[in-house]
């Protein structure tokens, strides 16, 4: 029996924890169609994000990878960045090669517009692991591709776990609320993968030695990686470890039974700035408010780390 393959579109903002998730996918070929991979503005400049997907596309030995940048700012404020928790490049850790492969022409949001058209409706699903701002852009510029999409399975938010960046908010949320907002509101099934699940797959030493153990370049670089990566969070958190957060979008789509949520209400935060970013969800059902997406709060960490150790270990 032919495995259904998944044609996804991925936005990020490498990031060393959405570097893992970029390793996932491009190491999962038989499961998911990767139509192109689309850099914006979040953990770091734009510039560096496209440069970092490319290396990270170089790394996993997929260097014909169609990579896009797309939106260097937030609909409509100041770009927030997280050098503090990634280092000045994002991708701090150990020393990368600076990438040969091309970067397309075509702006990310018209990349998005067009495959949308192009592709049959229902058949691409969008994995946002940074702020929505690429999404939203696409959303407004062309509202016809809304109901195209298959779904989206996104990283974003909180509840139980609260905030990451302020006390109320999660960074990719609080990036840009508004572009969530548009998100959150525009009727697409959504899939989303907040800190209430990220923060309980903690790169543990046993994990990164895992990683290590691969004995190739991509084992090395990605335990390297965790080791730059943990120490924000184990200083903040007391934590055994750095969550790994954007690669719980990918393993969702390989293996979804790894996860459980509930089917609830969430929406945006954008007019307080004391709550700026806070998804509102309403996972005890208090409202009428109309169920938009399917929000996790669990997660099998082992089975987790099981399926990204192997997916890794199968890029040389
Ligand atoms: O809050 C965690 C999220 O913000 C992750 O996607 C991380 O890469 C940053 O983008
Ligand atoms: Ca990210």
């Amino acid at each position: 029996m032919t495995r259904h393959r998944r044609k996804i579109i991925i936005d990020t903002d490498p990031g060393q924890d959405d570097a893992f998730a970029l390793l996932l996918a491009l190491a999962s070929p038989e499961d998911l169609e990767v139509l192109g991979i689309c850099a914006v503005a979040g953990n770091v400049p734009l510039d560096w994000t496209t440069r970092n997907t490319r290396i990270i596309c170089e790394l996993a030995g997929k260097p014909n990878t169609k990579v896009f940048a797309g939106c260097a700012a937030p609909l409509k404020r100041k770009l927030v960045t997280a050098e503090h928790v990634h280092g000045k490049t994002g991708l701090d850790g150990p020393v990368m090669v600076e990438p040969t492969m091309d970067l397309q022409d075509q702006h990310a949001v018209d990349f998005l517009i067009e495959t949308l058209r192009r592709e049959a409706s229902g058949s691409v699903t969008l994995c946002p692991l940074g702020p929505l701002t690429n999404i939203a852009t696409a959303f407004v510029q062309a509202p016809d591709i809304i109901g195209r999409v298959q779904e989206i399975v996104l990283m974003g938010g909180a509840y139980f776990e609260v905030g990451n960046i302020t006390p109320a908010a999660e960074f990719n949320i609080y990036v840009d609320p508004e572009a969530a907002e548009i998100v959150f509101k525009s009727g697409v099934p959504l899939v989303v993968m907040p800190l209430d699940v990220t923060h309980k797959v903690l790169t543990t030493r046993a994990r990164v030695e895992a990683f290590r153990a691969l004995g190739s370049q991509v084992g090395r670089v990605a335990a390297e990686w965790a080791d730059f990566f943990e120490r924000f969070d184990m200083a903040k958190y007391g934590s055994e470890g750095a969550p790994l957060h954007d690669p719980c979008v990918i393993a969702y789509l390989l293996q979804p039974d790894l996860f459980t949520g509930r089917h609830i209400n969430v929406e945006i935060e954008t007019q307080s700035e004391l709550t700026l970013g806070m998804t509102v969800a309403d996972w005890w059902g208090v409202t009428n408010r109309p169920a938009n997406a399917l929000f996790m709060g669990s997660v099998n960490a082992d089975g987790f780390f099981d399926l990204l150790t192997e997916r890794l270990g199968r890029l040389s």
